[in-house]
Protein backbone atom coordinates (compact mmCIF):
# COMPACT_ATOMS: atom_id res chain seq x y z
CA UNK A 1 0.00 0.00 0.00
CA UNK A 2 1.27 3.25 -1.06
CA UNK A 3 2.45 4.95 2.76
CA UNK A 4 1.23 8.98 2.96
CA UNK A 5 2.69 11.51 5.02
CA UNK A 6 -0.77 12.23 7.04
CA UNK A 7 -3.23 10.14 7.58
CA UNK A 8 -5.49 12.86 7.97
CA UNK A 9 -5.76 16.67 6.46
CA UNK A 10 -7.96 19.61 6.95
CA UNK A 11 -8.86 21.48 4.11
CA UNK A 12 -9.76 24.57 5.15
CA UNK A 13 -8.25 24.86 8.89
CA UNK A 14 -8.31 28.87 9.45
CA UNK A 15 -12.25 29.15 8.71
CA UNK A 16 -14.74 29.26 11.65
CA UNK A 17 -15.84 25.61 11.81
CA UNK A 18 -11.75 24.62 10.47
CA UNK A 19 -10.51 26.07 13.81
CA UNK A 20 -12.95 24.01 15.71
CA UNK A 21 -12.20 21.04 13.70
CA UNK A 22 -8.81 21.15 14.28
CA UNK A 23 -9.59 21.56 18.30
CA UNK A 24 -10.83 18.46 18.05
CA UNK A 25 -8.81 16.75 16.07
CA UNK A 26 -5.85 18.20 18.36
CA UNK A 27 -7.91 17.17 21.71
CA UNK A 28 -7.64 13.47 20.91
CA UNK A 29 -3.76 13.68 20.96
CA UNK A 30 -2.00 10.64 20.21
CA UNK A 31 -4.46 8.39 20.94
CA UNK A 32 -5.98 7.46 17.96
CA UNK A 33 -2.03 7.06 16.50
CA UNK A 34 -3.49 9.13 13.71
CA UNK A 35 -0.85 11.43 12.10
CA UNK A 36 -2.74 14.76 10.86
CA UNK A 37 -1.84 17.95 9.49
CA UNK A 38 -3.80 21.24 8.66
CA UNK A 39 -4.04 23.19 5.47
CA UNK A 40 -5.31 26.76 3.88
CA UNK A 41 -4.33 29.21 1.20
CA UNK A 42 -2.62 31.61 3.72
CA UNK A 43 0.55 30.80 5.62
CA UNK A 44 -0.01 33.73 7.90
CA UNK A 45 -3.65 32.75 9.22
CA UNK A 46 -2.36 29.20 9.21
CA UNK A 47 0.65 30.08 12.13
CA UNK A 48 -2.31 32.21 13.94
CA UNK A 49 -4.36 28.74 14.14
CA UNK A 50 -1.22 27.20 15.61
CA UNK A 51 -1.18 29.71 18.41
CA UNK A 52 -5.53 29.87 19.00
CA UNK A 53 -4.63 25.74 19.75
CA UNK A 54 -1.97 26.37 22.21
CA UNK A 55 1.90 24.88 22.66
CA UNK A 56 0.64 21.50 21.96
CA UNK A 57 0.35 22.26 18.07
CA UNK A 58 3.95 23.93 17.89
CA UNK A 59 4.51 21.37 15.48
CA UNK A 60 1.38 20.83 13.43
CA UNK A 61 2.64 20.32 9.98
CA UNK A 62 1.26 22.85 7.96
CA UNK A 63 0.26 22.75 4.35
CA UNK A 64 -0.58 25.22 1.95
CA UNK A 65 -3.01 24.78 -0.99
CA UNK A 66 -5.64 27.10 -2.97
CA UNK A 67 -9.30 25.36 -3.81
CA UNK A 68 -8.99 26.99 -7.30
CA UNK A 69 -5.32 25.36 -8.38
CA UNK A 70 -5.45 22.25 -9.32
CA UNK A 71 -1.56 21.42 -8.90
CA UNK A 72 -1.49 22.44 -5.21
CA UNK A 73 -4.63 20.04 -4.39
CA UNK A 74 -2.85 17.07 -5.82
CA UNK A 75 0.43 17.98 -3.79
CA UNK A 76 -1.63 17.98 -0.82
CA UNK A 77 -3.44 14.84 -1.71
CA UNK A 78 -0.40 12.80 -2.44
CA UNK A 79 -0.06 13.30 1.33
CA UNK A 80 -3.14 12.38 2.54
CA UNK A 81 -4.95 9.53 3.11
CA UNK A 82 -8.06 11.08 3.65
CA UNK A 83 -9.00 15.00 3.15
CA UNK A 84 -11.46 16.58 4.81
CA UNK A 85 -12.85 19.77 3.41
CA UNK A 86 -14.31 22.80 5.23
CA UNK A 87 -14.39 24.93 2.02
CA UNK A 88 -17.19 26.18 1.64
CA UNK A 89 -19.77 27.21 -0.06
CA UNK A 90 -19.00 23.79 -2.26
CA UNK A 91 -20.84 24.83 -5.32
CA UNK A 92 -18.03 27.38 -5.69
CA UNK A 93 -15.33 26.30 -4.27
CA UNK A 94 -15.44 22.75 -3.92
CA UNK A 95 -15.27 20.40 -7.42
CA UNK A 96 -11.67 20.85 -8.09
CA UNK A 97 -10.47 18.84 -4.63
CA UNK A 98 -13.36 16.17 -5.61
CA UNK A 99 -12.11 15.89 -9.30
CA UNK A 100 -8.42 15.19 -7.54
CA UNK A 101 -9.34 13.17 -4.67
CA UNK A 102 -11.24 10.89 -7.00
CA UNK A 103 -8.66 10.46 -9.63
CA UNK A 104 -6.17 10.18 -7.06
CA UNK A 105 -7.54 7.73 -4.89
CA UNK A 106 -7.73 10.05 -1.93
CA UNK A 107 -10.45 9.38 0.61
CA UNK A 108 -12.43 12.53 1.24
CA UNK A 109 -15.33 13.99 4.14
CA UNK A 110 -17.15 17.55 3.70
CA UNK A 111 -19.97 19.78 4.84
CA UNK A 112 -21.40 19.95 2.05
CA UNK A 113 -25.67 20.30 2.42
CA UNK A 114 -26.11 21.39 -1.03
CA UNK A 115 -27.50 18.12 -3.11
CA UNK A 116 -27.15 20.19 -6.23
CA UNK A 117 -24.03 20.80 -6.23
CA UNK A 118 -23.79 16.80 -5.14
CA UNK A 119 -25.79 15.45 -7.95
CA UNK A 120 -22.92 17.53 -10.19
CA UNK A 121 -20.07 15.63 -8.20
CA UNK A 122 -21.74 11.99 -8.92
CA UNK A 123 -22.60 12.47 -12.54
CA UNK A 124 -19.10 14.26 -13.45
CA UNK A 125 -16.74 11.58 -10.80
CA UNK A 126 -18.24 8.25 -9.54
CA UNK A 127 -16.94 6.47 -12.07
CA UNK A 128 -13.48 8.07 -11.47
CA UNK A 129 -13.80 7.37 -7.62
CA UNK A 130 -14.83 3.91 -8.51
CA UNK A 131 -11.65 3.42 -10.45
CA UNK A 132 -9.48 4.70 -8.38
CA UNK A 133 -10.62 3.53 -4.98
CA UNK A 134 -11.29 7.12 -3.69
CA UNK A 135 -14.39 6.88 -0.81
CA UNK A 136 -16.06 10.14 -0.59
CA UNK A 137 -18.27 10.95 1.56
CA UNK A 138 -20.28 14.36 2.18
CA UNK A 139 -22.51 15.81 4.41
CA UNK A 140 -20.72 14.41 7.80
CA UNK A 141 -21.88 17.49 9.65
CA UNK A 142 -25.15 17.93 11.40
CA UNK A 143 -26.93 17.71 7.95
CA UNK A 144 -26.73 14.75 7.62
CA UNK A 145 -25.16 12.22 10.12
CA UNK A 146 -27.53 12.49 12.98
CA UNK A 147 -30.53 12.02 10.37
CA UNK A 148 -28.54 9.20 8.03
CA UNK A 149 -27.21 7.18 11.68
CA UNK A 150 -30.15 7.67 12.91
CA UNK A 151 -32.52 5.87 10.44
CA UNK A 152 -29.96 3.33 10.23
CA UNK A 153 -29.74 2.79 14.48
CA UNK A 154 -33.37 2.60 14.36
CA UNK A 155 -33.88 0.34 11.29
CA UNK A 156 -31.08 -1.86 12.77
CA UNK A 157 -33.22 -2.02 16.33
CA UNK A 158 -36.68 -2.71 14.04
CA UNK A 159 -35.06 -5.26 12.53
CA UNK A 160 -33.14 -7.35 15.94
CA UNK A 161 -36.44 -6.87 17.39
CA UNK A 162 -39.12 -7.30 14.92
CA UNK A 163 -37.10 -9.13 11.95
CA UNK A 164 -38.26 -6.44 9.81
CA UNK A 165 -37.04 -2.63 8.45
CA UNK A 166 -39.40 -0.11 9.62
CA UNK A 167 -41.88 1.24 5.74
CA UNK A 168 -42.04 4.42 6.98
CA UNK A 169 -39.80 6.69 9.57
CA UNK A 170 -40.44 10.11 11.08
CA UNK A 171 -37.86 12.52 12.14
CA UNK A 172 -39.07 15.68 15.00
CA UNK A 173 -36.43 17.63 15.85
CA UNK A 174 -37.97 17.90 19.60
CA UNK A 175 -35.51 20.62 20.73
CA UNK A 176 -32.16 22.56 19.66
CA UNK A 177 -30.42 25.72 20.42
CA UNK A 178 -27.37 26.75 17.93
CA UNK A 179 -26.14 29.87 15.50
CA UNK A 180 -25.42 30.28 11.99
CA UNK A 181 -21.67 31.11 10.72
CA UNK A 182 -21.29 33.29 7.42
CA UNK A 183 -20.06 30.71 5.27
CA UNK A 184 -23.32 27.98 6.22
CA UNK A 185 -25.60 31.43 5.59
CA UNK A 186 -23.18 31.93 2.12
CA UNK A 187 -23.78 28.30 1.04
CA UNK A 188 -27.87 28.50 1.68
CA UNK A 189 -27.99 31.67 -0.09
CA UNK A 190 -25.90 29.88 -3.18
CA UNK A 191 -28.02 26.79 -3.15
CA UNK A 192 -31.84 29.55 -3.29
CA UNK A 193 -29.68 31.93 -6.08
CA UNK A 194 -28.97 28.16 -8.13
CA UNK A 195 -32.51 27.76 -7.88
CA UNK A 196 -33.94 31.06 -8.65
CA UNK A 197 -31.58 31.52 -11.69
CA UNK A 198 -31.93 27.90 -13.48
CA UNK A 199 -35.25 26.09 -13.38
CA UNK A 200 -33.72 22.68 -13.99
CA UNK A 201 -31.86 23.08 -10.60
CA UNK A 202 -35.00 24.19 -8.90
CA UNK A 203 -36.89 20.98 -9.69
CA UNK A 204 -33.94 18.67 -8.93
CA UNK A 205 -34.06 20.43 -5.26
CA UNK A 206 -37.72 19.19 -5.09
CA UNK A 207 -36.95 16.05 -5.97
CA UNK A 208 -36.52 13.70 -2.73
CA UNK A 209 -34.59 10.31 -5.35
CA UNK A 210 -32.14 13.37 -6.45
CA UNK A 211 -29.01 11.94 -4.59
CA UNK A 212 -30.26 7.86 -5.68
CA UNK A 213 -28.49 6.29 -8.79
CA UNK A 214 -30.55 7.38 -11.93
CA UNK A 215 -31.71 3.67 -12.52
CA UNK A 216 -34.14 1.88 -10.33
CA UNK A 217 -34.85 5.44 -8.58
CA UNK A 218 -38.19 4.66 -6.92
CA UNK A 219 -41.53 6.86 -7.99
CA UNK A 220 -43.18 6.76 -4.08
CA UNK A 221 -44.56 9.96 -3.27
CA UNK A 222 -43.08 11.20 -0.22
CA UNK A 223 -44.54 13.66 2.50
CA UNK A 224 -43.88 17.31 1.96
CA UNK A 225 -43.81 19.14 5.27
CA UNK A 226 -43.07 22.54 3.77
CA UNK A 227 -46.14 24.15 5.98
CA UNK A 228 -47.18 24.15 9.56
CA UNK A 229 -49.55 21.09 9.99
CA UNK A 230 -50.44 19.21 12.71
CA UNK A 231 -49.84 15.91 13.72
CA UNK A 232 -51.87 13.76 15.96
CA UNK A 233 -49.77 11.20 16.93
CA UNK A 234 -47.18 13.88 18.52
CA UNK A 235 -49.81 16.05 19.55
CA UNK A 236 -47.94 18.70 18.23
CA UNK A 237 -47.87 21.29 15.29
CA UNK A 238 -45.32 20.82 12.83
CA UNK A 239 -43.50 23.78 11.42
CA UNK A 240 -41.11 22.64 8.22
CA UNK A 241 -37.20 22.09 9.24
CA UNK A 242 -34.78 23.96 7.25
CA UNK A 243 -32.13 20.94 6.75
CA UNK A 244 -35.08 18.23 5.48
CA UNK A 245 -34.41 18.80 1.83
CA UNK A 246 -30.67 17.69 2.16
CA UNK A 247 -30.64 15.58 5.18
CA UNK A 248 -34.01 13.34 3.15
CA UNK A 249 -32.04 13.11 -0.02
CA UNK A 250 -29.21 11.56 2.16
CA UNK A 251 -31.43 9.04 3.48
CA UNK A 252 -32.96 7.63 0.39
CA UNK A 253 -29.29 7.59 -0.94
CA UNK A 254 -28.63 5.25 1.79
CA UNK A 255 -31.56 2.92 0.86
CA UNK A 256 -30.79 3.01 -2.81
CA UNK A 257 -26.84 1.86 -1.77
CA UNK A 258 -28.70 -0.69 0.41
CA UNK A 259 -30.26 -1.91 -2.91
CA UNK A 260 -33.72 -0.62 -1.67
CA UNK A 261 -33.29 -2.94 1.70
CA UNK A 262 -35.99 -0.87 3.75
CA UNK A 263 -38.28 -1.05 0.55
CA UNK A 264 -38.75 0.97 -2.32
CA UNK A 265 -41.67 2.43 -1.44
CA UNK A 266 -39.70 3.52 2.32
CA UNK A 267 -41.02 7.03 3.25
CA UNK A 268 -39.18 9.33 5.35
CA UNK A 269 -39.61 13.33 6.25
CA UNK A 270 -38.77 15.67 8.82
CA UNK A 271 -40.18 18.56 10.88
CA UNK A 272 -39.59 20.61 14.08
CA UNK A 273 -42.42 20.05 16.86
CA UNK A 274 -43.87 23.72 17.67
CA UNK A 275 -45.72 22.27 20.53
CA UNK A 276 -49.53 21.78 21.46
CA UNK A 277 -52.55 24.51 21.12
CA UNK A 278 -52.36 28.27 20.27
CA UNK A 279 -49.20 28.72 20.97
CA UNK A 280 -47.78 25.66 18.98
CA UNK A 281 -49.50 26.95 16.34
CA UNK A 282 -48.46 30.13 16.27
CA UNK A 283 -44.61 28.90 16.55
CA UNK A 284 -45.37 26.77 13.48
CA UNK A 285 -46.47 29.72 11.73
CA UNK A 286 -43.42 31.69 12.58
CA UNK A 287 -40.49 29.36 11.86
CA UNK A 288 -42.49 28.56 8.47
CA UNK A 289 -42.97 32.41 7.87
CA UNK A 290 -39.41 33.06 8.80
CA UNK A 291 -37.72 30.64 6.78
CA UNK A 292 -39.92 31.33 3.92
CA UNK A 293 -39.03 34.85 4.23
CA UNK A 294 -35.42 34.23 4.25
CA UNK A 295 -35.91 32.24 1.19
CA UNK A 296 -37.16 34.64 -0.78
CA UNK A 297 -34.67 37.57 0.16
CA UNK A 298 -31.94 35.06 -0.58
CA UNK A 299 -33.83 34.58 -4.17
CA UNK A 300 -34.09 37.75 -4.73
CA UNK A 301 -30.55 39.77 -6.03
CA UNK A 302 -30.69 43.29 -3.94
CA UNK A 303 -32.45 41.46 -1.27
CA UNK A 304 -29.84 38.71 -1.29
CA UNK A 305 -26.99 42.03 -1.13
CA UNK A 306 -28.65 43.41 1.82
CA UNK A 307 -28.68 40.04 4.00
CA UNK A 308 -25.11 39.23 2.91
CA UNK A 309 -24.01 42.91 3.89
CA UNK A 310 -26.77 43.81 6.86
CA UNK A 311 -28.35 40.93 8.40
CA UNK A 312 -25.86 37.46 8.53
CA UNK A 313 -22.35 36.97 9.61
CA UNK A 314 -19.75 37.01 7.47
CA UNK A 315 -17.21 34.48 6.57
CA UNK A 316 -15.42 33.30 9.08
CA UNK A 317 -17.91 34.54 11.90
CA UNK A 318 -20.16 32.25 13.56
CA UNK A 319 -21.67 31.53 17.08
CA UNK A 320 -19.59 32.38 20.28
CA UNK A 321 -17.61 29.82 22.48
CA UNK A 322 -20.45 29.78 25.19
CA UNK A 323 -23.27 29.70 22.47
CA UNK A 324 -21.48 26.93 21.33
CA UNK A 325 -21.11 25.23 24.85
CA UNK A 326 -24.84 26.25 25.41
CA UNK A 327 -25.88 24.96 22.04
CA UNK A 328 -27.94 21.33 22.35
CA UNK A 329 -30.01 19.49 19.79
CA UNK A 330 -32.79 16.09 20.68
CA UNK A 331 -34.35 14.80 18.08
CA UNK A 332 -36.91 11.77 17.83
CA UNK A 333 -36.93 9.30 15.14
CA UNK A 334 -40.48 7.44 15.29
CA UNK A 335 -40.79 4.10 13.16
CA UNK A 336 -43.85 2.40 11.97
CA UNK A 337 -43.04 -1.53 10.80
CA UNK A 338 -46.33 -1.26 8.49
CA UNK A 339 -48.45 -3.71 11.02
CA UNK A 340 -49.48 -0.88 13.68
CA UNK A 341 -46.59 -1.55 15.18
CA UNK A 342 -44.24 1.12 16.46
CA UNK A 343 -40.31 1.55 16.99
CA UNK A 344 -38.75 4.76 18.49
CA UNK A 345 -35.44 6.36 19.38
CA UNK A 346 -33.78 9.54 20.59
CA UNK A 347 -30.66 11.24 19.56
CA UNK A 348 -28.78 13.81 21.15
CA UNK A 349 -26.02 16.12 20.89
CA UNK A 350 -24.31 17.80 23.22
CA UNK A 351 -22.98 21.26 21.74
CA UNK A 352 -25.09 23.59 19.00
CA UNK A 353 -25.63 21.68 16.08
CA UNK A 354 -24.07 23.17 13.39
CA UNK A 355 -20.37 23.98 15.20
CA UNK A 356 -19.82 22.80 18.34
CA UNK A 357 -21.39 19.28 17.63
CA UNK A 358 -20.40 19.35 14.16
CA UNK A 359 -16.87 19.72 13.94
CA UNK A 360 -16.66 16.56 16.19
CA UNK A 361 -18.95 15.09 14.04
CA UNK A 362 -16.45 15.72 10.97
CA UNK A 363 -13.52 15.04 12.80
CA UNK A 364 -15.18 11.70 14.10
CA UNK A 365 -15.76 10.64 10.63
CA UNK A 366 -12.48 11.32 9.02
CA UNK A 367 -10.70 9.08 12.19
CA UNK A 368 -13.38 6.24 10.94
CA UNK A 369 -12.71 6.91 7.39
CA UNK A 370 -8.33 6.40 8.23
CA UNK A 371 -8.93 3.75 10.49
CA UNK A 372 -11.29 1.75 7.92
CA UNK A 373 -8.65 1.94 5.51
CA UNK A 374 -8.23 -1.60 5.09
CA UNK A 375 -11.66 -2.55 5.58
CA UNK A 376 -11.87 -3.48 2.05
CA UNK A 377 -15.19 -1.33 0.93
CA UNK A 378 -14.52 0.07 -2.79
CA UNK A 379 -13.84 3.41 -4.35
CA UNK A 380 -17.36 5.67 -5.16
CA UNK A 381 -19.51 7.94 -3.49
CA UNK A 382 -21.16 6.55 -0.10
CA UNK A 383 -23.39 8.03 2.57
CA UNK A 384 -22.23 8.36 6.20
CA UNK A 385 -24.29 5.02 7.75
CA UNK A 386 -23.49 3.27 4.49
CA UNK A 387 -19.40 3.06 4.79
CA UNK A 388 -19.22 3.88 8.36
CA UNK A 389 -22.74 2.95 10.09
CA UNK A 390 -22.01 1.41 13.81
CA UNK A 391 -18.03 2.26 14.01
CA UNK A 392 -19.07 6.07 13.21
CA UNK A 393 -22.35 5.62 16.20
CA UNK A 394 -19.33 4.26 18.16
CA UNK A 395 -16.94 7.25 17.67
CA UNK A 396 -20.12 9.46 17.93
CA UNK A 397 -20.93 8.37 21.13
CA UNK A 398 -17.38 8.16 23.18
CA UNK A 399 -15.49 10.97 21.10
CA UNK A 400 -18.32 13.37 20.24
CA UNK A 401 -20.82 13.78 22.69
CA UNK A 402 -24.00 12.19 20.55
CA UNK A 403 -25.96 9.64 22.23
CA UNK A 404 -28.35 7.14 20.67
CA UNK A 405 -31.16 5.51 22.34
CA UNK A 406 -33.67 3.30 22.24
CA UNK A 407 -37.29 4.28 23.79
CA UNK A 408 -39.22 1.97 25.22
CA UNK A 409 -42.73 1.61 25.01
N1 LIG B 1 -23.32 20.52 7.27
C1 LIG B 1 -23.28 21.25 8.35
O1 LIG B 1 -23.90 20.92 9.31
C2 LIG B 1 -22.45 22.49 8.32
C3 LIG B 1 -22.21 23.21 9.48
C4 LIG B 1 -21.35 24.31 9.43
C5 LIG B 1 -20.78 24.71 8.22
N2 LIG B 1 -21.07 24.00 7.10
C6 LIG B 1 -20.44 24.37 5.81
O2 LIG B 1 -19.05 24.33 5.96
C7 LIG B 1 -18.45 25.31 5.10
C8 LIG B 1 -17.49 26.17 5.91
O3 LIG B 1 -18.21 26.92 6.86
P1 LIG B 1 -17.46 28.01 7.74
O4 LIG B 1 -18.49 28.65 8.59
O5 LIG B 1 -16.26 27.44 8.39
O6 LIG B 1 -16.99 29.03 6.59
P2 LIG B 1 -15.78 30.07 6.58
O7 LIG B 1 -15.48 30.50 7.98
O8 LIG B 1 -16.14 31.10 5.58
O9 LIG B 1 -14.52 29.21 6.08
C9 LIG B 1 -14.29 28.90 4.73
C10 LIG B 1 -12.88 28.42 4.56
O10 LIG B 1 -12.65 28.24 3.14
C11 LIG B 1 -11.41 28.82 2.84
N3 LIG B 1 -11.31 29.20 1.43
C12 LIG B 1 -12.14 29.99 0.69
N4 LIG B 1 -11.68 30.07 -0.58
C13 LIG B 1 -10.53 29.33 -0.64
C14 LIG B 1 -9.60 29.03 -1.66
N5 LIG B 1 -9.73 29.50 -2.90
N6 LIG B 1 -8.57 28.20 -1.36
C15 LIG B 1 -8.42 27.69 -0.12
N7 LIG B 1 -9.27 27.95 0.90
C16 LIG B 1 -10.31 28.77 0.64
C17 LIG B 1 -11.29 30.02 3.75
O11 LIG B 1 -9.92 30.40 3.79
P3 LIG B 1 -9.45 31.81 4.44
O12 LIG B 1 -9.43 31.56 5.93
O13 LIG B 1 -8.12 32.03 3.86
O14 LIG B 1 -10.47 32.85 4.05
C18 LIG B 1 -11.79 29.38 5.04
O15 LIG B 1 -10.76 28.65 5.65
C19 LIG B 1 -19.62 26.10 4.49
O16 LIG B 1 -19.84 25.62 3.19
C20 LIG B 1 -20.79 25.76 5.39
O17 LIG B 1 -22.02 25.76 4.70
C21 LIG B 1 -21.89 22.93 7.13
Amino acid sequence: MNIKAYDIVVFGATGFVGKLLCRHLASRGSSSGLKWAAAARSREKLEALRHFLGPEANDLPLLIANAQEEKSLADMCAQAQVVISTVGPYALYGEPLIKVCSELGTDYCDLTGEPQWIRRMLDRYEASAKASGARIVHCCGFDSIPSDLGVHFLQKHALQRFGRYCTHIKMRVRNMRGGVSGGTVASLMNAVKEGAEDPAVRQALLNPYLLCPLENRPNTRQRSLSRPQYDGAFGAWLAPFVMAGVNTKVVFRSNALLNYAYGSDFQYDEAMLAGAGPRGRFKAYAIGGALGGFITMAAITPARWALSHFLVPAPGEGPSPQAQRNGFYDLRFVGLLGDGRTVSAKLTGDADPGYGSTSKMLGEAAHCLALGRKDGKPGGFWTPATLLGDTLIEALQTKAGLSFEVLEG
